[in-house]
């Protein structure tokens, strides 16, 4: 290993993973001081964007400010953040409303000292210095970080597609299941793969389950999501 990988290897933090609890900030935003921990209980879309005042970034918040009544039914609060000041956030979201007629009621992390952003990898360096990616990290109830989405600063996120993650992962929670590519509410689950012959033979014989072949079965859900 050459020195200045020695050297990123040793100090580079730590940047979150699935599965891991999701790293602890306190941080201003357009709503006050919030800390992560002010949302225990509630799924959280915590999300960067590049910069205010941008035109991609305004047609993702105008996406996030619509999608927020289905994420709350979701039990899922929304949280922003980028490189700028809480008084260029102010402006902005009161700009969006002005002009595009959407009122931006999730709180946005005014991130100027990039502690969030660097606690979280935000900053892709091949693109931005000074800016952050799209990154979307999806923390659940208990602060366990579920799933990272990263785009670059050119292309709008899917919040549809963002939605529909979260619908997976709490319907992976609630039944014990697996969705497949492309799965939609109301869609059939996969039953996750055996882990013994026992099971693999029981699976196949059990009502309701449809297998191709022992390691692929799905099943329909009491009740869509
Ligand atoms: C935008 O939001 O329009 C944008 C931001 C940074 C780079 C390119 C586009």
């Amino acid at each position: 290993m050459d020195m200045d990988s020695l050297v990123e290897a040793t100090i580079a933090p730590r940047l979150p993973r699935i599965g891991e609890p999701a790293p602890q900030f306190e941080a201003p935003t357009t709503h006050g001081t919030l800390r992560l921990e002010d949302f225990q209980g509630s799924w959280v879309v915590l999300f960067s964007h590049p910069a205010d005042f941008t035109p991609v970034c305004t047609t993702e918040f105008i996406g996030f400010a619509k999608a927020q009544p289905k994420l709350k039914e979701l039990n899922t609060e929304l949280l922003g953040l980028s490189i700028d000041s809480v008084y260029s956030h102010i402006s902005w979201v009161r700009n969006v409303e002005e002009k595009m007629g959407i009122k931006i009621e999730f709180p946005v992390i005014a991130d100027l000292n990039k502690e969030v952003a660097s606690l979280y990898g935000m900053i892709m360096p091949g693109e931005s210095k000074t800016e952050t990616s799209r990154c979307v990290f999806i923390i659940d109830g208990d602060q366990m970080l579920r799933a990272m989405i990263y785009y670059p600063l050119t292309t709008g996120r899917n919040i549809d597609e963002i939605i529909r993650l979260i619908k997976a992962l709490q319907t992976s929670d609630e039944y014990g299941v697996a969705t497949p590519a492309n799965w939609q509410p109301g869609d059939r689950v996969i039953i996750p793969p055996p882990q013994t012959q026992e099971a693999a033979e029981e699976r196949v014989e059990t009502e309701g389950v449809e297998c191709k072949d022992w390691y692929f079965c799905t099943k329909e859900l009491p009740e869509a999501k």
